[in-house]
């Protein structure tokens, strides 16, 4: 039995965000049931298409292991099915632009009323407040919330981050508050809202770097490579470039072959602990003992030399050979894996976390499977429904209908 078998989802998410928590939620053995408008779906079903007419990777690779229903949520007889959902589901879930729900005319307090068990689980932009209304996509999350500001180097523009972390780290919280207010309702007996907002979740990772603000009042940061350049700080927390964000310096440094090969780079850390170590492998054994690079303290004004003598010893290594010489010595560095290397790597293909999947269209395509492992509710990766595949079925066992009452439901144009 998997861990969240028995609990139906009326996942009315579309895009990223959501479609990843309902995804996670499928995957622990939910019955996820996608509502999508008919004819139309979800929007990323025809985004960023590699083969024409087929959904794109986009959506398949967001919506593995659910069932899709079609269904207009502004007509009367669509409301009725969905009324009738409402009563069969656990949960609900939407990451809709503010108010599209209560415009449909399923407010919290209606979705109470219906079922008083239900969970309503939101991803909005941006918790309450000035910007409460407003539309938010993955980027703009990473502005507001305190990614952009604090990623790039010191002397260039903000930047954003390839890693999903507005969209999927959202839908990842809004995983966690359904799971916990489903926990809750065991004892309770009454289902609860639960909101996650992108802000809230880019700043929630972001924490270092508020940790930082508060920091620069009371003098430089001194772990930043600007300190040791000489540059002066202003007032919020400066890009860091590729330093570490911790207490152990770190850097991105170049490996054999970064003339040509763009990923040939391996990241390095001087963990204070190792650091004879390090001075040994680097051929700098004189370093062990200088007053000026002995300690962490000795050393955070010089990390430049410091970084640039490692840097000089890792050009001649392969990444690979970078961390195969390190890890036996506890040196702590890893390799700038390209997405290619990432999907042909074995090692994830064995432990699920990259999945081939079939697809009746498509054929076969590679995804990101379970990123959590459960031992006993193991998650296998099933493809993603077309528009509608599931439609007839649904309405027959979830909502009740018989094929007369299925067949007038087509009539009218509902589902
Ligand atoms: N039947 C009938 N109407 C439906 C429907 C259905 N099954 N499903 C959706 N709709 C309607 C909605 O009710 C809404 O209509 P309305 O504007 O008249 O109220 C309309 O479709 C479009 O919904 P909306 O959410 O406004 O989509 P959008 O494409 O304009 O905006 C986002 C997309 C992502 C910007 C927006 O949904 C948003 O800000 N969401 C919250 C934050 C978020 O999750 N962002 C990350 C996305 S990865």
């Amino acid at each position: 039995m998997k861990a969240l078998e028995g609990v139906r989802i009326l996942d009315m998410t579309h895009v990223q965000s959501g479609p990843t928590c309902t995804q996670l939620l499928a995957w622990f053995g939910a019955d996820v049931i996608k509502v999508e408008r008919p004819g139309i779906g979800d929007a990323t079903r025809g985004q960023l298409r590699d083969i024409p007419d087929v959904d794109s990777l986009y959506f398949t690779m967001l919506n593995h292991n659910k069932r899709s229903i079609t269904l207009n949520t502004k007509d009367d007889k669509g409301k009725e099915i969905f009324t009738r959902l409402i009563e069969e589901c656990d949960v609900m879930v939407e990451n809709f632009a503010p108010g599209a729900l209560d415009r449909m005319g399923f407010s919290w307090e209606r979705i109470q009323q219906i079922n008083p068990r239900m969970i309503y689980a939101s991803v909005k932009g941006f918790g309450p407040g000035p910007y409460s209304d407003c539309k938010v996509y993955e980027n703009v999350a990473q502005c507001a919330g305190g990614g952009a500001s604090t990623t790039g180097f010191p002397d260039g523009p903000p930047l954003v981050t390839g890693a999903q972390v507005g969209d999927s780290g959202t839908g990842l919280n809004l995983a966690l508050g359904i799971v916990t207010a489903l926990y809750h309702r065991e004892k309770s007996g009454k289902g609860q809202r639960v909101l996650a907002s992108m802000q809230d979740g880019v700043l929630n990772l972001c924490r270092v770097k508020l940790r930082d603000q508060q920091r620069l009042q009371r003098g430089p940061l001194t772990e930043y490579s600007q300190f040791g350049e000489g540059v002066e700080f202003g007032e919020s927390t400066p890009r860091a470039g590729n330093d570490s964000g911790g207490g152990q310096p770190g850097r991105i440094l170049k490996c054999k072959g970064w003339e040509t090969d763009p990923n040939a780079y391996t990241y390095f850390i001087t963990q204070a602990a190792v650091w004879k170590s390090i001075c040994d492998v680097i051929g700098r054994p004189e370093w062990k003992d200088d007053p000026d690079f002995a300690t962490p303290s000795q050393r955070l004004p010089r990390l430049g030399e410091v970084f640039e003598a490692i840097e000089n010893w890792t050009k001649t290594k392969t990444k690979y050979e970078v961390m195969e010489i390190c890890n036996p010595l506890d040196i702590p560095v890893g390799p700038i894996l390209s997405m290619k290397e990432l999907s042909e790597e074995p090692s994830l293909r064995e432990t699920g976390t990259v999945v081939e999947v079939d697809h009746p269209e498509r054929g076969k395509y590679l995804t990101v499977g379970n990123p959590i492992k459960l031992s006993d509710s193991p998650a296998e990766v099933r493809r993603s429904p077309l528009l509608g595949e599931h439609t007839e079925e649904i309405l027959r066992e979830v909502v009740g209908f018989n094929d007369d009452e299925i067949i007038s439901a087509q009539t009218v144009g509902a589902v």
